[in-house]
């Protein structure tokens, strides 16, 4: 019996040797340990060993089964550590491994200008304004003193949506619902997508950017008109840059005038950029006209007022010598990647 007994604890820590997972240790504790395992079974032939050595080879079984069981919780452990740092260490960190670069998107050169007029016309005291981009015929044209059968409709190819329903085809739809809205003075700019349907060419888009801005108070003069812009110029193109203004045509102001700035490019030597002249038209303006005023609800007796228009996209194109507006809209990767 005693043989036995070390024969199967032999046997048992050979066993455990080679058991390497925790299933191979629950099969060993079932095989010795377990109700019908090995050791139950020595401990059943206990009836057959003389009676006074009953009590020694039954320590002997009780000795081997503890040993047996503390041997393979032993292993269990051994095993479960292993697992661990084995676990660990697949999820280790090398923190020598350069970093992986996040890219960060940049924003559009139309937004950088804007950003960039923003800031200058809030320096001034401009207000920011919204307005809609489906217009009634009564803000887009009738109240800016282009009545139906005016000839300047035909200046500008309108998206209708409806009767007098229609994409506006300038922001300065959005100086009448100021005025609506605001007691003079008034001094805010609204910039904003303009739509006309206009064939796509490297110039011409149908969907296009214009920033409006208003001023309306007592006493406001051309001189005023003339101070604001060339402050914005020389922000926008450098100190040195000269405005200068040409007699024009709108229906909404009177006088009206063009805006030219000298070319950036070639400081008005003359260039490929400004076609040799020198100069770059950059916006319309005027003095409000007393119907545009009179439509507002506004005396024109009492206030007087300008307003401009520029073109964010010629702006843009001019700034950073891009020779396609389409550019501006294709929104090629490769091409906006490059105003980072
Ligand atoms: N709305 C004009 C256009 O789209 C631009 C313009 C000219 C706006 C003169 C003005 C202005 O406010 O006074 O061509």
């Amino acid at each position: 019996m005693k043989e036995k007994i070390e024969q199967l604890k032999a046997a048992a820590a050979e066993a455990l040797k080679n058991a390497s997972s925790k299933e191979d240790l629950e099969a060993l504790r079932i095989k010795y340990l377990g109700k019908k395992g090995e050791l139950t079974g020595l401990l059943k032939q206990l009836g057959s060993v003389a009676p006074e050595e009953r009590p020694k080879i039954g320590q002997l079984v009780n000795e081997a089964k503890s040993k047996i069981e503390t041997a393979i919780n032993e292993n269990r452990d051994k095993i479960a550590r292993a697992a661990k740092e084995l676990k660990l260490a697949g999820e280790a960190v090398d923190i020598t491994m350069p970093a992986k670069e996040k890219k960060v998107g940049v924003l559009h050169p139309l937004n950088r200008v804007l950003d960039d007029m923003i800031d200058i016309f809030k320096s001034m005291g401009f207000d920011v304004v919204d307005g809609p981009e489906v217009e009634t015929d009564h803000y887009n044209f009738e109240c800016l003193n282009v009545p139906a059968d005016h000839p300047a409709r035909d200046m500008q190819d309108t998206f209708y949506l409806a009767d007098k329903l229609l994409l506006r085809t300038q922001t300065s739809a959005a100086q009448i619902r100021t005025m609506e809205t605001r007691k003079p003075p008034i001094r805010v700019i609204c910039p904003g997508r303009v739509f006309r349907a206009d064939e796509v060419d490297a110039t011409h888009s149908p969907v296009f950017h214009q920033i409006e801005g208003l001023v309306v108070d007592k006493g406001i003069t051309m001189c005023d008109l003339k101070g604001v812009l060339e402050q914005f110029a020389r922000e926008i193109y450098g100190k040195d840059t000269e405005v200068r203004f040409r007699p024009s045509f709108f229906p909404f102001t009177e006088p009206s005038v063009e805006v030219d700035v000298t070319c950036s490019e070639c400081g008005g030597k003359g260039c490929r950029v400004c076609k040799g002249s020198g100069w770059i038209e950059i916006l319309g303006a005027g003095m409000v006209h007393p119907n545009v005023l009179r439509c507002c609800g506004i005396d024109p007796d009492e206030y007087s007022g300008f307003a401009f228009g520029i073109g964010l996209d010629r702006l843009t194109t001019t700034k950073y010598k891009i020779s396609d507006i389409r550019l501006l809209f294709e929104n090629d990767k490769r091409f906006l990647e490059q105003f980072d």
